[in-house]
């Protein structure tokens, strides 16, 4: 099979050197395009790449020469899908021409992400959330089609929920401890944050809140409609490179017993474990039964990034209802960013029949 050719926009920041890595050992892609800032462009990725993953490179990627990612009429026309790393400020202003013009484009920004027909995916959780592309084609007119990932910490978050479904979902109160990549690469500055914890970070709370709503949601014939279940969060940054760990407790409208549920969160798989997808986690979440786990440095690569990893998961009995706790962990720019990206282009292939 020829592979798919691919492009990156924003391939410098900390998202996009993930996607880079990730896309630079796949087995359907191809890397054919890296873009950044007009600073950048014109420059080799290696001398501008600073970070961790340069050495890792092959020579070809090391020698890719930047194009400018603000400008989407310099994206070449041959690649068969786009990976959006931009800021929020310019995305919209680069994808929406992009998939006017008939490109594929899978974004990790968060502008048009509640839109009723533009799919917010976390594949393993509203994989049939996709079906609403069809719809974004009828309403705008566009020949490609725009797809969005969600924010980091509701991808963790969402990820952990999809099994607890079946004990009907009516309350989520989470806190989160998220990392310092989660900002970007200038994002939080050595001072405010070594020795520190900073309790808010600028509209996550909103986002963790809209965002679960809709991929708890159900697709209808007007697009997708948020689910019937109510999200109060509270959001810190915390001196940790990578890792988003998040204290859940949820209310359940069904009885539950402990031990029932975590045996329905190991067996939790879905349609990209079935469809045996390249990136897909063969354990979507990773049940951790010592008290102490999970923890960042230790546990944010299960699965290669891609699983969320569980633990402390207890009823919260002192709570009026039926309420279970418990601790999630997953890497922000691997299962909450790049990473989801990657399993939701190889979604879209393989369910339009291309690989
Ligand atoms: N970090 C996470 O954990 C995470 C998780 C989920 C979603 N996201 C979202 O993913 C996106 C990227 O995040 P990030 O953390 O990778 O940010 P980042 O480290 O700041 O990287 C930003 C990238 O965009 C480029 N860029 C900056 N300004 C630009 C402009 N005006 N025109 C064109 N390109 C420009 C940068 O190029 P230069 O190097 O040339 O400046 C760089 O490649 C953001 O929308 C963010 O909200 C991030």
């Amino acid at each position: 099979m020829d592979k798919l050719r691919v492009g990156v926009l924003g391939a410098t920041g900390l998202v996009g050197q993930r996607f880079v890595h990730l896309l630079s050992r796949h087995p359907w892609f191809r890397l054919e395009y890296l873009a950044a800032s007009l600073g950048s462009a014109g420059r080799r990725y290696e001398d501008v790449v600073s970070w961790y993953m340069g050495s890792e490179l092959d020579d070809r990627l090391k020698g890719f020469i930047l194009g400018n990612a603000s400008d989407p009429a310099s994206v070449p026309r041959d690649l068969d899908v786009v990976f959006s790393a931009l800021p929020s400020s310019v995305a919209m202003d680069v994808e929406v021409p992009l998939a006017r013009n008939g490109f594929l484009v899978v974004s990790n920004a968060s502008p048009m992400r509640l839109e009723r027909d533009v799919p917010l995916l976390n594949p393993e959780v509203n994989y049939e959330h996709i079906k609403a592309l069809e719809l974004q084609a009828r309403l705008r007119g566009w020949r490609g089609g725009l797809i969005k990932n969600p924010n980091c910490s509701t991808a963790i978050l969402t990820l952990s929920l999809a099994p607890l479904r079946k004990y009907c979902l009516r309350e989520v109160i989470v806190t989160t401890l998220q990392a310092i990549s989660g900002a970007g690469l200038r994002g939080v500055n050595a001072y405010s944050i070594v020795d520190n914890v900073i309790p808010y970070i600028e509209r996550e709370e909103f986002k963790l809140r809209e965002e679960t709503r809709k991929i708890l949601g159900r697709l209808s014939s007007d697009g997708v409609e948020p689910g019937d279940v109510r999200v109060s969060a509270t959001t810190a940054r915390v001196p940790v490179l990578d890792g988003h760990m998040e204290s859940v407790h949820v209310r359940l409208e069904r009885a539950f017993d402990v031990g029932e549920v975590l045996d329905e969160l190991k067996a939790f798989s879905s349609l990209p474990q079935e469809l045996g997808l390249p990136t897909a986690p063969k354990r979507p979440i990773v049940v951790m039964l010592d008290r102490d786990r999970p923890q960042p440095r230790l546990d944010r690569y299960v699965e290669g990034g891609m699983a969320v990893a569980v633990g402390r998961v207890e009823a919260a009995e002192s709570l009026p209802g039926r309420w279970l706790k418990y601790v999630v962990l997953g890497h922000n720019t691997v299962r909450g960013a790049a990473g989801t990206a990657v399993l939701i282009a190889e979604l879209y292939f393989k369910m339009e029949g291309m690989v």
